[in-house]
């Protein structure tokens, strides 16, 4: 062989400095593949951040500026995410909860549905939801299509159910024309919920000025926001909240440093279990689907519970329960600074 040969050339330590130098060098060219994923432009990928910190885009790509879907279904969807019939009463539309003018979330720590129920758990937003790799803090629901199940059936919420809502959409004046255009099969509950959920992929919010920063405009984020995204990383953020919607892609225990549940008081509840009500097992108490950041400016209050009402607050909890270390207060204002910049835009309009 002759690598082989030509490596007798060297003594032995010599040998074996070459061969660990051969092994770190494909471990670099293994790392490079991950940190610069194919779908970036040459420019967002050379980029750097003022304060001479690495820029790392593993753990986040820019959002799809458009996505392929049936515009004709959007529509629909759109029609019915905004209809108050889905409820018991007619009086709650998805839309109460998740208005797409207030972030896509009710910004009240516990949503009121029908009759004035008051639910147990934060409403999160429908924006980029469809990228989430499972619905619910608590991931018990697979798919937006079977997510919707949720608030039809919730007495909190609608207070409704399926033959209940597909009467009224069977007796309305318009929809029977327009689905029988768009769905062979006519009205039926997997058509509603095809039409919602291809109406919630829609709402994706391409475009805000970290992307625009993530694509190679570096001046789309001012020197504090630059700041707040490196110390994002370097304080371990992105370790939970990553993937394209900061978030939503992962399980993670609340309070890893240190008992949240004890500090913040009050009644444990069955929502503070978190992902333990869907499995049941120990290792799960607590655990949660790692929130998406994106458009986190506007979805106050935070956490599961509501418990924070400033973003100010969710970040310093975090600090403290996720990564055990206090956080000085200009890093804080850094750090929020930059959530801010993950404020994106809906059809061309900035949320
Ligand atoms: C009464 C308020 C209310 C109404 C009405 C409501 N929701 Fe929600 N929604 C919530 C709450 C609260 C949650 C969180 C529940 C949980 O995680 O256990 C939620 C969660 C969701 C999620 C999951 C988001 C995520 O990030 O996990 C989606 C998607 C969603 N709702 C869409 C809808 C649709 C579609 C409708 C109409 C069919 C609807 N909602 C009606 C309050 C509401
Ligand atoms: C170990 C994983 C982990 C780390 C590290 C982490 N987070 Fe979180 N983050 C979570 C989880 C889980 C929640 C949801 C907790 C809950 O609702 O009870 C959350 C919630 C949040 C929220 C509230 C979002 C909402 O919609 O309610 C913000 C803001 C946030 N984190 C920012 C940060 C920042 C900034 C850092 C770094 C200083 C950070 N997180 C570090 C896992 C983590």
């Amino acid at each position: 062989m002759k690598m082989k040969n030509a490596l007798h050339r060297f003594d032995k330590p010599t040998r074996l400095r070459i061969g660990i130098a051969g092994i770190f060098l494909l471990f670099l060219g293994g790392a490079m593949l991950v940190l610069l994923p194919p779908n970036l432009p040459a420019e967002a990928s050379r980029g750097s951040i003022s304060t001479g910190a690495p820029v790392n885009f593993a753990f986040t790509q820019p959002l799809p500026l458009a996505l392929p879907l049936d515009a004709r279904k959007v529509a629909l969807g759109q029609r019915l995410f905004h209809d108050a019939r889905l409820s018991k009463d007619d009086t709650v539309s998805c839309a109460s909860c998740h208005s797409l003018g207030t972030g896509g979330t009710d910004n009240q720590a516990r949503s009121v549905g029908v009759a004035g129920g008051v639910g147990t758990i934060n409403a999160p937003t429908v924006y980029n939801s469809g990228l989430n790799f499972v619905q619910f803090w608590d991931g018990h629901a697979p798919s937006l299509e079977s997510q919707i199940d949720g608030p039809v059936n919730h007495p909190q919420e609608m207070a409704s159910n399926w033959p209940q809502v597909l009467a009224k959409v069977v007796a309305d004046a318009n929809y029977p024309a327009i689905f029988a255009e768009l769905y062979p099969q006519g009205i039926t509950e997997a058509t509603v919920k095809d039409a919602l959920a291809t109406f919630e992929r829609s709402l994706i919010t391409p475009d805000s000025r970290f992307d625009q920063f993530l694509r190679g405009d570096a001046n789309a984020l001012n020197a504090q926001e630059q700041r707040g995204y490196a110390l994002f990383q370097s304080y371990g953020c992105a370790s939970c909240h990553q993937g394209q919607n900061l978030g939503g892609n992962m399980f993670e225990k609340m309070g890893l440093m240190g008992d949240y549940f004890a500090d913040r008081g009050g009644e444990l509840t069955d929502a503070d279990k978190g992902r333990f009500n869907v499995t049941g097992k120990p290792q799960n108490m607590h655990e949660f689907r790692v929130p998406p950041l994106r458009n986190v400016a506007l979805t106050a209050p935070y956490f599961h519970d509501g418990h924070a009402h400033t973003l100010e607050q969710a970040v310093v909890i975090m600090a403290q329960y996720q990564l055990g270390r206090p956080m000085p207060p200009a890093d804080l204002n850094d750090i929020t600074a930059f959530l801010r910049s993950l404020t994106g835009q809906y059809l061309g309009t900035p949320l």
